[in-house]
């Protein structure tokens, strides 16, 4: 961290300080301490404005860095890219979105179309707008409503915090357009049902609501694989199954929300590919280019596909939509160099070890920390929930929860906690390192919680 001065920092803190609105932050105590500006990354190692060096255990805070901080590659492959042809509208193609649908395609059998936009909470939006239009086109204007479930999240826009699970996260920002209908959560241990099979409960539950709202209204069900910031949450054995047989049943679309598990995070390419699902959308953003570069991609079947062709006498039925930005190549060329990265280093595989070394690390803490509830999680992605009492698992208090955050910090490792989300349970400690991570680093992680949680939990 050499090539700012002390004086170049402290004028970026206060340009910072002065006019920067940070994203889900309370901006009071910035007029007293300074706002975290980050300055330098390289491999699994931030540094602040202070030169403090930290281990980042979230991989750029919000699941995003797959294959860590300072890849040259990556940069020298956008560099490249830029210079040869960076921008051009979505309504022609370019060499890296080509090849980058390919390879993306590769990797997803039954799904054969890329559609191109710049963040998560977009890629999501054009699901919904393509169920609305499949609605209006092919089913005489029935099957517009869109399920989503209980303490999942699927983006910012008013549009898709219609389908947010997370009642904090969407209180204030209301009223939501109408046709978006919630289903139950499926987190075992918040057990809503005192049934064997949790996960065929769980999924029968959705099945309720579809009967309720009536199966020819419903269009599309859309699911994160993992729940992220709601809580870290794995769906129990038996619930894809039953969700993907309730899907066909009534003729449902199934969206899977791959925003934080896709491309790795779980040891897997997608999370779905863990449960044999076929999907009739996948969205993905963060990992797609591990933030070196704006892309996510909303991926549908050849079926989705011919619904919007089948018509071309009807100047309106194909998808009149557009992202300004879907068309920088710069995200594409940076998601082919992630995406060679993860296949030439065995990423897939190191995720695969290292996230059973952190379940495992995190299991052998709840031995020695009864504010440890339950441990969930699957590659890379795990979560610790904190609990005041094991017996009434009465949720820790949440001043306690960011104390320990602030404790690992302190001691320079940087985790995550659930934020501004279900209220009264913003109570799960989350985890997700790069990809590249090593038995030291994940020793170091669930080393400093250990540490946390003994001062501030006693
Ligand atoms: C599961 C999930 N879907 C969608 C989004 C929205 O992505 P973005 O912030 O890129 O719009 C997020 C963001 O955290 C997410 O976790």
């Amino acid at each position: 961290m050499d090539s700012y001065s002390s004086n170049d920092i402290s004028a970026v803190v206060e340009a910072d300080r002065a006019h920067v609105w940070h994203h889900l932050s309370q901006h009071k105590p910035y007029e007293t301490v300074d706002p975290r500006v980050i300055i330098e990354g390289k491999g699994m190692r931030v540094w602040d404005a202070r030169g403090k060096e930290h281990l980042d255990a979230v991989s750029g805070g919000v699941w995003t860095v797959n294959v860590g901080y300072g890849r040259e590659s990556i940069a020298n492959a956008v560099r490249d890219q830029l210079i040869k042809m960076n921008y051009f509208a979505g309504a022609a193609g370019s060499v890296p979105g080509a090849r980058f649908a390919q390879r993306l395609i590769e990797k997803m059998p039954g799904l054969s179309r890329v559609y191109y936009s710049n963040s998560g909470s977009e890629a999501n939006e054009k699901v919904y707008k393509m169920v609305r239009q499949i609605a209006h086109k092919h089913h005489g204007g029935r099957k517009w409503k869109i399920l989503y479930r209980e303490r999942d999240y699927h983006g910012t826009t008013i549009g898709t915090l219609a389908t947010s699970g997370q009642a904090q996260r969407a209180a204030q920002y209301g009223p939501y357009p109408d046709g978006f209908v919630m289903v139950p959560h499926c987190l075992e241990y918040r057990k809503q049902w005192d049934v064997e099979n949790y996960g065929l409960r769980a999924a029968e539950a959705i099945e309720e609501v579809i009967l309720r709202e009536g199966p020819d209204t419903v269009g599309c069900l859309v699911l994160e694989p993992v729940t992220a910031g709601g809580g870290v949450i794995v769906p129990p054995a038996g619930y894809w199954e039953k969700v993907q047989e309730i899907c066909a049943k009534y003729d449902i679309l199934l969206h899977i929300d791959e925003v934080v598990c896709g491309v790795g995070r779980t040891g897997t390419w997608f999370g779905y590919q863990h449960y044999g699902i076929k999907p009739d959308f996948v969205t993905m953003a963060k990992g797609v280019a591990s933030g070196y570069a704006a892309i996510s991609c909303t991926v549908t079947t050849e079926a989705v596909f011919e619904l919007f062709k089948d018509d071309p006498t009807d100047t309106m039925s194909y998808f009149r939509d557009i992202s300004t930005f879907g068309g920088c190549t710069a995200g594409p060329a940076a998601a082919l160099e992630n995406m060679r990265i993860i296949e030439d280093e065995g990423l897939l595989d190191n995720t695969t070890a290292m996230g059973a070394r952190l379940m495992g690390n995190l299991r052998a803490l709840m031995d020695k920390h009864a504010v440890i509830g339950d441990v969930r999680g699957k590659g890379l992605f795990c979560g610790a929930e904190l609990v005041a009492d094991r017996g009434s698992k009465e949720a820790l208090d949440e001043k306690r929860v960011q104390a320990v955050v602030a404790d690992c910090m302190a001691q320079g490792v940087i985790i995550g906690a659930t934020n501004r989300s279900v209220p009264g349970l913003n109570n799960t400690l989350c985890l997700s390192p790069a990809l590249i991570a090593t038995p030291d680093d994940i020793d170091q992680i669930t080393d400093a919680i250990d540490q946390a949680l003994t001062r501030v939990c006693g």
